[in-house]
């Protein structure tokens, strides 16, 4: 009768709603073939950013990052290491002992940038920063001690020494102005100097990515490479000096800084993105660049599935139609929440619950497809993140002529430690993409701070060697 017609009906239109958001995120869903182009394209950027002719215009940069070799054990000393460009920014003071009982002690406190000084003035910037160091360094009661500094500054930074690094643009939240194209330890010395409280020895300027691998290596020797899934993504590894053709010289190995977030600016990825990779894109602060990083990074997930989820909620499928304000905030699905709501041990009404709090009144049903957004997102992420790795681990397995290669990645992030399904796609993507190489993954405890202490260490020694 008649109401066996509503039931059809409304069974009719479910399953005509599940087929259009099966359809919306069928684009995310990448086939091992698209995954291994990427692969490709990868390695062709790597190229492209190696060789004198092109490094100019290519979008992976390969900037050299001139740390010539893993940490050996037998640093030591008392530093003072920054941390910025990560989740919080940080003052550090660490003593790493060498000997037979090696140990490392770290110290640290963590300061807030505001908004305001993050997309201020470059001076404004400098000066909030050698403001929290006078303050950590009054908390230490070491204000008189001059000591080495090294400065990991997660950008990326075109460097002539060890401690020389020219701003090549700003990524993630940041926007402070008269930075890009000047020496951000100049910027740093020149603070200090204004402050008129303390001295320091700015020895080193440390991508995260290096930080991270070096702290790696110091327990890990057959660590060689280092990654960032964050906020931002990154990896930087150890190449051959004869291929990093920039920089004079041909012996040995050098680290290199990949900037692999820039993927992409060039449209070698434009076939698989989607338009919500691109209306994710126009709303950021830095248009048309970083369009890999935008794909895999913490900072960006949450605005590719908003992005969805507007979209689906527009065309009545979600949320009864109703786009609340919530749902127009920028930044509101921050990489903690995507892990809760993803988390296997929770039930949907928990996801609900999560979906309440950040003001989005959700049915069951809602709370069903948020979910699935959110895992097919971040699913993307971690296989794409995968598929550069796996580029980076062959390329050092063929430099090195080898059938198969063993080798670790160091590997930091908030997304890849709280998220609870991205690093085992991740690890699964690169062994599907890399057969021939056995990668062991290594977690980062603290690598910038510890791993900015360790390059300041070796450098240091170097330059007392140079000295001689
Ligand atoms: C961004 C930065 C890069 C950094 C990464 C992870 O991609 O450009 O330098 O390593 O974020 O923090």
């Amino acid at each position: 009768g008649k109401g066996a017609a509503m039931v059809t009906a409304v069974a009719y239109r479910l399953t005509e709603q599940a087929r259009h958001i099966q359809q919306t995120l069928a684009e995310f869903r990448l086939s091992k073939n698209q995954l291994l182009e990427v692969k490709k394209r990868m390695k062709v950027e790597i190229e492209r950013g190696l060789k004198k002719d092109s490094h100019k215009d290519a979008t992976v940069k390969m900037l050299p990052t001139f740390v010539r070799s893993t940490p050996d054990g037998t640093e030591n000393g008392d530093f003072l290491a920054l941390d910025l460009g990560g989740t919080n920014f940080r003052v550090l003071l660490v003593k790493i002992r060498s000997g037979k009982r090696r140990s490392v002690e770290m110290h640290n406190k963590i300061y807030a940038i505001p908004i305001e000084v993050m997309q201020g003035t470059g001076e404004e910037l400098f000066d909030h920063i050698v403001h929290c160091i006078s303050d950590f360094l009054d908390y230490m009661g070491m204000k008189s001690a001059r000591l080495p500094l090294g400065f990991t500054f997660s950008f990326p930074c075109h460097q002539t020494s060890l401690d020389a690094g020219i701003l090549v643009t700003w990524t993630k939240g940041f926007k402070a102005t008269d930075c890009e194209g000047e020496d951000v330890v100049e910027l740093l010395r020149e603070a200090i100097k204004r402050k008129e409280e303390f001295e320091l020895d700015v020895v080193a300027i440390v991508n995260d990515t290096v930080g991270t691998m070096m702290t790696c290596a110091y327990e890990e020797p057959t660590c060689e490479v280092g990654l960032i899934a964050g906020t931002g993504s990154n990896a930087c590894y150890m190449e051959e000096m004869k291929n990093i053709e920039i920089v004079p010289g041909t012996e040995g190995r050098m680290c290199v800084n990949m900037e692999w977030g820039a993927f992409g600016d060039n449209g070698c990825l434009d076939d698989i993105r989607t338009t919500y990779d691109q209306a994710v894109d126009e709303n950021s602060l830095n248009e048309g660049k970083q369009r890999y990083e935008k794909m895999c990074s913490g900072m960006y997930l949450g605005e590719i599935v908003r992005q969805i989820l507007i979209d689906l909620t527009k065309r009545g499928f979600l949320f009864r139609g109703q786009i609340s304000e919530t749902l127009k905030t920028r930044g509101i699905f921050e990489t903690k929440f995507l892990s809760q709501i993803e988390s296997d041990r929770l039930a949907l009404l928990q996801v609900r619950a999560i979906l309440q709090q950040l003001g989005l009144d959700s049915t069951c049903d809602d709370s069903i497809i948020v979910k699935e957004v959110c895992g097919t997102v971040s699913r993307r992420a971690a296989q794409l993140c995968g598929a550069g790795m796996a580029a980076v681990v062959d390329k050092i397995r063929e430099n090195r002529r080898l059938d198969h290669l063993d080798v670790t990645v160091g590997v930091d992030g908030t997304l890849y430690k709280l998220h609870p399904h991205f690093s085992r796609i991740f690890q699964q993507t690169v062994k599907e993409l890399a057969p021939k190489c056995d990668v062991n993954f290594l977690l980062s405890e603290d690598g910038s701070g510890k791993g900015a202490a360790l390059i300041t260490a070796v450098g240091c020694r170097q330059r007392e060697l140079d000295s001689l």
